[in-house]
């Protein structure tokens, strides 16, 4: 099974993700992560991509597209996977279907903007391992400490105020499109993404069974 996930900025999608992961016992693929991981490497793609990161803006298609295209070729990928923040363009969807990559259901988690600068506000990041946290959703056991490896959680760079705005305007303009993309090609489902996680969980996992 191949799924996307979409949605804006914070909705909620790398916390769905692990979830269809475990539960599906299929590969998360995150673009927002990989190129992170990149940055932090200072490989090639990592340095072109780091402006852009930091001011909110997409990284260009073409360095995003050949990560992804790397990445989904990889043996862990045959059984199928989870596509999080990837397509962000029509561009990027484009270049999936001339990849030969059959999607099953492209699971959109919609959340209003007025909700979404309060969740990316509170959301902490480990810098060892990625995982995600939410100081009032989902908190760490220990306060500033990953549950899963034991690194230091901290604020991501992006979640500055400002910067969020920035990330919510790009994702009308340019990702927000794909809606329409899919929906065409009868994939598209949208899940409401709720106060709870575990709501969330319940409703999305429903739409990867329907
Ligand atoms: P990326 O890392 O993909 O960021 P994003 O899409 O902005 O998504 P986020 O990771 O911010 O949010 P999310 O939806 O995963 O929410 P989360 O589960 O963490 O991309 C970062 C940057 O990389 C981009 O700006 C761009 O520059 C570049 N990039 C990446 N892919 C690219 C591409 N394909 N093309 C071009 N550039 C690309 O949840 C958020 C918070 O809310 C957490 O704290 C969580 O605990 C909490 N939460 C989650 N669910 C709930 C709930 N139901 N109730 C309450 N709280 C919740």
């Amino acid at each position: 099974m191949n799924l996307i996930l979409l949605g804006a900025p914070g909705a909620g999608k790398g916390t769905q993700a692990e979830v269809i992961c475990a539960a599906k016992g299929i590969p998360a693929i995150s673009t927002g992560n990989m190129l992170r991981e990149a940055v932090k490497n200072g490989t090639e793609s990592g340095l072109a991509a780091k402006k852009y990161m930091d001011a909110g803006e997409l990284v260009p298609d073409e360095v995003v597209i050949g990560i992804l295209k790397d990445r989904i070729a990889e043996p862990d990928c045959k059984g199928g996977f989870i596509l999080d923040g990837f397509p962000r363009t029509v561009p990027q969807a484009e270049a999936l279907e001339k990849m030969g990559v059959n999607i099953d259901k492209v699971i959109e988690i919609y959340v209003p903007d007025e909700k979404i600068a309060e969740r990316l506000g509170g959301r902490r990041v480990c810098e060892s391992c990625g995982n995600s946290y939410h100081v009032v959703y989902k908190p760490t056991k220990v306060e500033g400490v990953c549950d899963a490896c034991g690194g230091r959680v901290v604020i991501r760079k992006d979640d500055e105020p400002a910067t969020v705005l920035e990330r919510l305007k790009v994702y009308h303009e340019k990702t927000a499109p794909l809606k329409d993309f899919y929906e065409k090609r009868g994939k598209l489902r949208t899940v409401v993404g709720q106060e709870e996680v575990a709501e969330t969980s319940r409703l999305t996992l429903e739409a990867v069974n329907a």
